[in-house]
């Protein structure tokens, strides 16, 4: 079930640290390899010697002792995934702040694996703004939170705020690791959304674009443990948590931030819907009507990104392009292909009903540089994302 995974396991102080000897015995028995790491206040609800028979491992406490360092570097590098179990108040609002005052800390800050949180505490503690504020935040980390209990507590009340059971955290592992992590490592830059050209301070010429399939295919990528960064114009959509964005409003600032990123990334995708023209002298006044009964603004070719990408593209990088036409449609995306010298060209058609800007679904037709098509039924935003990373992650493996 979990065989060959490697769990780091962080105690923090918390009644519910009892429990963590249950958990480490349900990981080894799951075939997993388990260390612990304990903060000093745990070290008093459970004892050390138990958790190292358990696990079959030393157990860390200390960021130092008189003659040895603890590398937590190395512990946050060793790991698949953290758990934190039981997640008490006082740990969740330095991971909130990123303190780092013990070998816990350390090892989270630096830890490069997924962080999954059991919390551990009493109801009011637990409804407390702070702390609900503290769990969100660490969520907008990219860490995950395993739900608390409803029950008995250990101040006597009953209510939310018991840590979740041992059995519950371990199947929540298990559901975690059966999701395929095939871009474990891999980082994914995205571009998303319309761009707006400004025309004065009041104006700008945009487009339609939701970026919604953009962030569909974010949240994928981070799903399948990627590190995915949107560059996005202007959209009113949510971003998934975990997902880093750098907001853009026009080409240009989109080109520029495309291209800083560009060489530290393994797959660029480009879904944003680019202006194909800027205005050439922007107004820094509100420009005035006059009496005249027409008037022309003159536009000038803004740089294609995809195009500049491709052209500067290595062997082990991967760029996706999208084509969204009218008519001609598989000639077209052929062309676009070729010119902007992409591996793959996502083509949808506005002649198919709910494909295109602002719906929740698309019609999509992959063509590689292999040759290969591939043509998909319409399905949800999210559904097509994961198509098309299926259809990347199978062409790198071929
Ligand atoms: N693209 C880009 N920069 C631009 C224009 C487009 O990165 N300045 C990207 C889009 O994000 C998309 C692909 O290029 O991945 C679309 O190609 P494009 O030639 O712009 O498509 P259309 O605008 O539909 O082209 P045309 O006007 O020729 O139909």
């Amino acid at each position: 079930m979990l065989k060959g995974k490697k769990i780091l396991l962080g105690i923090s102080g918390s009644i519910a640290a009892y429990k963590s000897a249950m958990l480490v015995r349900l990981l080894i028995k799951a075939g997993a390899e388990v260390k612990v790491i304990l903060t000093p206040s745990a070290t008093q609800f459970v004892a050390p010697l138990t958790l190292s028979t358990l696990s079959k491992n030393d157990t860390y406490s200390a960021l130092s002792t008189d003659e040895t360092w603890s590398n937590h570097v190395m512990l946050g590098r060793w790991a698949d995934i953290m758990l934190i179990a039981p997640l008490s108040c006082n740990t969740l609002s330095k991971m909130a702040a990123g303190a780092c005052d013990n070998l816990l800390m350390a090892v989270y800050l630096s830890s490069i694996c997924k962080v999954v949180v059991a919390p551990a505490m009493d109801e009011d503690m637990w409804l407390h703004p702070s702390t609900q504020k503290n769990i969100e935040t660490i969520k907008t980390f990219g860490n995950e939170v395993i739900p608390v209990g409803n029950g008995e507590l250990a101040s006597g009340l009953t209510g939310p705020g018991r840590m979740a059971e041992p059995e519950h955290i371990l199947q929540w592992l298990i559901q975690y690791f059966e999701i395929n992590q095939d871009l474990l490592h891999k980082k994914v830059m995205i571009t998303a959304g319309p761009t707006y050209e400004k025309i004065d301070p009041v104006r700008f010429i945009g487009n339609y674009s939701s970026g919604k399939m953009g962030i569909a295919l974010a949240d994928e990528c981070k799903r399948r443990g990627a590190t995915v960064t949107l560059i996005c114009g202007p959209i009113s959509q949510h971003i998934p948590a975990g997902v880093e964005t750098i907001h853009v409003e026009s080409a240009d600032e989109m080109y520029a931030a495309c291209h800083q990123l560009f060489p530290q990334t393994d797959i660029a995708i480009f879904s944003a819907a680019v202006a194909d023209f800027k205005v050439k002298q922007q107004s820094n006044e509100k420009i005035k009507k006059t009496d005249t009964q027409s008037f022309v603004l003159e536009l000038e070719r803004n740089k294609d990104i995809l195009q500049s990408i491709g052209a500067i593209k290595q062997a082990h990088q991967l760029v996706i392009g999208f084509a969204l036409e009218t008519q001609n449609e598989t000639a077209n995306a052929q062309e676009k292909l070729k010119s902007k010298n992409a591996d793959f060209i996502v083509l949808n058609s506005l002649n198919d009903k709910g494909a295109g800007f602002g719906h929740d679904t698309n019609k999509i037709t992959i063509f590689d540089k292999n040759g290969d098509v591939k043509a998909f039924e319409q399905k949800s935003k999210v559904a097509v994302a994961k198509d098309i990373i299926n259809t990347i992650i199978n062409f790198t493996h071929v």
